[in-house]
């Protein structure tokens, strides 16, 4: 077989929250590919990186306060432990804000419009004048055109599903600052999709077998004339709005100044950006590596975002003069315990840390998955039964049952040492190596689901055997050692042949194995080149645990609100209130009118408070060992309005101030008065 040079890649994450089920989902897939390939002697090299650019991200650093790239460098720290702890091992991870990806995503430009496919057009835009910039799509609300339901996004309606554009909307305004955004017209570069050259190429490219049917299928209805559906009609292909104005984080556009790449645009480009890196690293050429003839080109995405790849970046490549992609690979979307829809942002129920912190085994996911992908872009439902089902039944009693049923055996009655096989466990065994090559098949296609059922079969198969010839009697039989060597060796090289078969799914539990038997590394080349007699095993450690059912129900139980052993303050958090418990605290802002010591006390001050009522109330605090009464006069605090009245020694005291203390005085002296912020008034009730 001929080496194949793979240049393997998984879609670059949003770096705005940490990785979800489904990203890890897309990982696993890819991963088990690229160590099988590397165990049929192919050469890969699999890249990832952190897609750093866009609105959202400068937006949500702006909000924590920070500069977007402190924000995504936040982000890139905590992926390690999601990728090592699932054993996805890419070769490198990269980011697309790193000069590498500068640099490339404004030659691949600048390639572009040599060829004369890029074209600036001045275009009507929401400007926000509060926030002085541009607002994309997401961040302009208002009311639904169609159905008239308040506070929808700009480019689509919640409610009654109306895809419209953002000038559609009735009283926009800007989600940032609630300012009513202003239309400005705007000069924007466009990537000519339209182009009579690229709708030839891209028609071509995007038919001819190298997607999966249902996405070239797809794909083909992008190039005819459709309806929209506000009625109008589109041409095919439009063009691609490539630019976006500053502030932006993004990378700034060749001789443009204050235009910036918008991030889809210099998102994909990071493939590349991160596999420069990784040859920079090991000092080979980047030219030379493209140069080669044989190097193929393997994207793996989601559903989601297949007009990027099978449209944008196959046109981007193509026109800048570069190699495209070979094959898109596009799996479904994960859904968790019959199909709760994962947000975006939010994922789902299944945290993929708490999977792992609960000491769930990770293959036992990477198996599960496997069982369920197919290599089509159908969903795959994670359901917590059918997983610790699937694992049980399958991996820990059809699989790994089988060493445990016959290594001790072989280290106890023979030294370690295996024996001859005769003709059953031959026929045996030679039905497992016939399984290697279409095994192989059916992990090249990604039908990993297939493959999983084909090598469970066998798994039967040598369970039948075991059951047949029943090693547990043969070892009280008098006479029958040389049997039972044959049997127990028999088994012990089927599930050196099953191991192989589900390395690339189970790499930890192979290394183990590798360990047990003593072996080499086990690929698919080296697979069917039996263990001879004589050849001396280790002793056998159970491989795999079961699932317990108490990991499931700890994995979907709610998260605890607050991390309790961190005792904030020095106290738990108080059992949860319903919104309505809340709502019969009436909090409100009061100015503190007068302030006065308190004779015959030291801790006390007597304040005089208006909370807009028209009359004054008088409260006692007990705050004097903190404030100068002079201080406080005319300050504006909160206080609970509706506590009831107490008769004290000094006098009613008509309501409480808010104030916060450590639990334990001594811990932490000190009582800090709540302040609003400017603009409260006396009176307003806090929600
Ligand atoms: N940043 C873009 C991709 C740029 S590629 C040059 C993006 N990021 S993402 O974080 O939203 O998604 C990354 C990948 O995760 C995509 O392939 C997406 O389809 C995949 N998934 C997101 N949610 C998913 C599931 N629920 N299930 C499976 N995959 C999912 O899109
Ligand atoms: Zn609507």
């Amino acid at each position: 077989m001929q080496q194949r040079q793979l240049f393997v890649t998984t879609a670059l994450p949003y770096a705005n929250g940490n990785f979800h089920i489904g990203h890890i989902m897309e990982y696993i897939q890819a991963d088990i590919w690229v160590r099988f390939q590397r165990m049929q002697g192919h050469k890969v090299d699999f890249v990832g990186a952190d897609d750093t650019h866009g609105a959202p991200i400068m937006i949500a650093a702006e909000k924590a306060g920070i500069t977007p790239q402190q924000f995504v460098a936040n982000i890139a720290a905590g992926r390690k432990p999601y990728l090592d702890g699932f054993h996805i091992a890419f070769d490198n991870w990269h980011s697309t804000d790193a000069p590498e990806n500068h640099a490339l995503a404004r030659q691949i430009y600048l390639d572009l419009k040599q060829t004369g496919l890029i074209e600036t057009r001045t275009i009507e835009q929401f400007f926000d004048p509060e926030k002085n910039m541009f607002l994309p799509d997401r961040f302009i609300k208002g009311e639904c055109p169609k159905c008239h339901s308040k506070d929808q996004y700009g480019d689509n309606c919640e409610v009654c599903g109306a895809v419209y554009a953002p000038t559609d909307l009735i009283e926009p305004f800007s989600a940032l600052s609630g300012a009513k955004p202003e239309l400005r017209s705007s000069e924007h570069f466009f990537f000519k999709l339209s182009d009579a050259r690229c709708v030839a190429f891209l028609q071509a490219w995007t038919q001819d077998g190298r997607l999966q049917p249902e996405v070239a299928n797809k794909v083909k209805e992008w190039f005819s004339v459709r309806t929209n559906p506000d009625g109008t009609t589109s041409e095919g292909l439009g063009d691609w709005d490539i630019s976006r104005d500053a502030p932006y984080f993004g990378i700034e556009i060749p001789d443009a100044p204050g235009k910036y790449f918008y991030v889809w645009l210099d998102a994909p480009v990071g493939y590349l950006a991160s596999l420069k890196n990784l040859l920079d690293k090991r000092g080979e050429s980047y030219d030379d590596y493209f140069n080669n003839p044989n190097l193929e080109q393997h994207h793996f995405i989601g559903k989601d975002i297949v007009t990027f790849h099978t449209l944008f970046w196959p046109a981007m490549l193509k026109f800048s003069g570069r190699k495209t992609p070979d094959k898109v690979h596009v799996h479904g979307f994960l859904t968790v315990n019959n199909g709760e829809k994962m947000s975006k942002s939010r994922g789902t129920g299944l945290d993929p840390l708490k999977y792992l912190s609960l000491g769930m085994n990770p293959e036992w996911l990477r198996y599960y998955l496997a069982a369920k992908l197919n290599g089509r872009n159908e969903d795959v439902d994670f359901n917590a039964e059918d997983f610790m089902a699937r694992v049980n039944s399958d991996l820990v009693g059809k699989f790994v049952n089988i060493a445990s049923r016959a290594a001790g055996f072989i280290a106890k009655r023979f030294g370690g040492q295996l024996g001859e096989v005769s003709a059953d466990g031959q026929s045996l065994l030679q039905l497992l190596r016939e399984g290697l090559a279409p095994i192989a098949k059916l992990y090249d296609e990604r039908d990993y689901a297939k493959a999983q059922r084909d090598i469970m079969a066998l798994a039967d198969r040598v369970n039948e055997y075991v059951d047949a010839n029943k090693p547990w009697e043969l070892a009280k039989q008098e006479g029958q050692d040389a049997r039972l060597q044959d049997v127990c060796s028999t088994c012990i090289e089927a599930f050196r042949v099953l191991s192989c078969m589900l390395k690339p799914v189970l790499p930890s539990l192979a290394a183990q194995v590798e360990g047990f038997l003593n072996i080499a590394p086990m690929s698919f080349v080296n697979a069917a080149q039996a263990l001879g007699a004589g050849h001396g095993i280790g002793e056998y450690k159970h491989l795999m645990q079961r699932v317990d059912i108490k990991m499931l129900d700890s994995l979907f139980e709610a998260p605890e609100p607050v991390v309790q052993a961190l005792t904030p303050g020095g106290e738990d958090i108080a059992p949860t209130i319903s919104i309505d418990d809340f709502a019969k605290i009436d909090l409100r802002i009061a100015q503190i009118v007068k302030c006065e010591a308190v004779e015959g006390s030291t801790k006390l001050l007597r304040l005089t408070l208006d909370v807009g009522e028209g009359r004054m109330r008088n409260v006692f605090s007990g705050i004097a060992s903190m404030y100068q009464p002079a201080d406080l006069e005319g300050k504006l605090t909160v206080m609970v309005a509706n506590l009831a009245p107490r008769k004290m020694k000094f006098g009613v005291s008509e309501g409480m101030v808010l104030a916060a203390s450590h639990a334990d005085e001594k811990a932490e002296p000190g009582i800090y008065v709540l302040q609003p912020w400017p603009g409260a008034k006396p009176g307003m009730r806090i929600h």
